[in-house]
């Protein structure tokens, strides 16, 4: 009886131990906008950049990499709560080879959009690019481990995707070319087709664990509200309007999606809430100030305009939701990564 018990004990932990070993992120693999770029730009010809003072001065070693915060940026936060390293290199950044990769690369680029145009705007890498650095990145990581090792790191891995605020912000609303042609509902859904593309390619090429972050409550990015000057400050409704819309929008791709493609496990994350919440609610997350950033003025500075010769950046960086006029802060991030761990990604950890 008692030798029976313990058989069937070792048994259930023998199981457990192979279903948690199959279960396992191997890597992390990242593909987006400034919300996620770890410093791919810093390498372009673009204006669009970050990786001087003050930006990083709070990350490891202080210093500025080429993200967009004071600190970390969510999927550093996500990698670390997988169990692998406590940030994601970017992938052009000639610090790091393959080595590095082979446990989390990132392909993002500030500035960029699901849209061609939208990257062609501050001349940074379109996503169609981003797919083509991924590529470049299977063949050498197969070199590196070997085909199969390779496939199935490739395979396992986790795919974060996080795009889309550019398209509208330093696009549509401001260039007259998409907004001539495109209703802002036909927009998204052209959006909302190049996101399935992109996503049925990663698949076919291997991936199956993929996230797709939906769009932050960008009309409450202090940039944004600056343009709202005269009307207090505050959030531009229509801006949250359009991103709760295309949320909605890619919701019903991802349900599409997995329908579709046998065996991807495809997921949305929604910032969008976390985000509204703690510029609502500011204090309940210990933020003092949820409505300027920290970098300058708080009005308008980001990229070059948020440098050591400004007089005004705060002191402490934790007391901001945002870092720059179009960021947020490390605490921020954190608080974001947090959520999306525990509503989109608690069934790959
Ligand atoms: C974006 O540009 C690439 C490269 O020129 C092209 O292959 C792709 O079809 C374009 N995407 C759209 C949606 O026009
Ligand atoms: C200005 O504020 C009012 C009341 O809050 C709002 O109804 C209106 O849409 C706002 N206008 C703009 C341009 O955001």
């Amino acid at each position: 009886m008692a030798n029976e018990a313990s058989f069937w004990f070792l048994f259930a932990h023998l199981l457990l131990q192979i279903l948690k070993a199959n279960a396992k992120v191997p890597a992390i693999i990242v593909f987006g906008d400034s919300s996620v770029d770890s410093g791919n730009n810093n390498g372009i010809s673009t204006i669009l950049k970050s990786n001087f003072e003050p930006y990083g001065r709070d990350f490891f070693g202080n210093q500025p990499t080429g993200r967009f915060s004071n600190g970390r940026i969510p999927t550093d936060f996500i990698s670390e709560a997988f169990g692998l390293k406590p940030m994601i290199p970017a992938y052009l950044d000639p610090m790091y080879n393959i080595a590095d990769f082979a446990t989390g690369v990132c392909f993002a680029s500030a500035g960029t959009g699901y849209d061609n145009a939208t990257a062609d705007v501050l001349s940074v890498i379109p996503l169609w690019k981003e797919m083509e650095y991924y590529k470049e990145y299977q063949e050498t990581l197969r070199g590196y481990l070997g085909n199969e090792k390779a496939n199935e790191v490739l395979g396992e891995a986790l795919y974060l995707m996080s795009i889309g605020t550019n398209d509208f912000l330093e696009n549509y609303y401001i260039l007259p070319k998409r907004s001539s042609e495109y209703s802002v509902e036909e927009y998204q859904i052209f959006l909302a087709g190049i996101a399935e593309n992109f996503i049925t390619e990663l698949y076919q090429l291997g991936a199956r664990k993929i996230c797709i972050s939906g769009l932050p409550p960008m009309g409450c990015l202090p940039l944004e509200r600056t343009t709202n000057m005269f009307n207090g400050s505050d959030c531009v409704e229509e801006y949250n309007d359009v991103a709760k819309d295309f949320n909605g929008q890619l919701q019903g791709m991802v349900m599409k999606l997995n329908k579709e493609l046998p065996g991807i496990q495809l997921v949305l994350s929604n910032p969008y809430d976390i985000l509204l919440d703690t510029i609502q609610d500011p204090n309940k997350f210990g933020f003092e100030d949820a409505e300027t950033a920290c970098c300058g003025t708080g009005l308008l500075e980001m990229g070059y305009m948020c440098n050591t010769i400004n007089p005004f950046t705060c002191s402490d960086a934790s007391k901001y939701v945002f870092w720059d006029s179009f960021h947020p802060t490390e605490k921020a991030n954190g608080i974001l990564a947090d959520n999306v761990v525990k509503n989109s990604l608690a069934q790959f950890l």
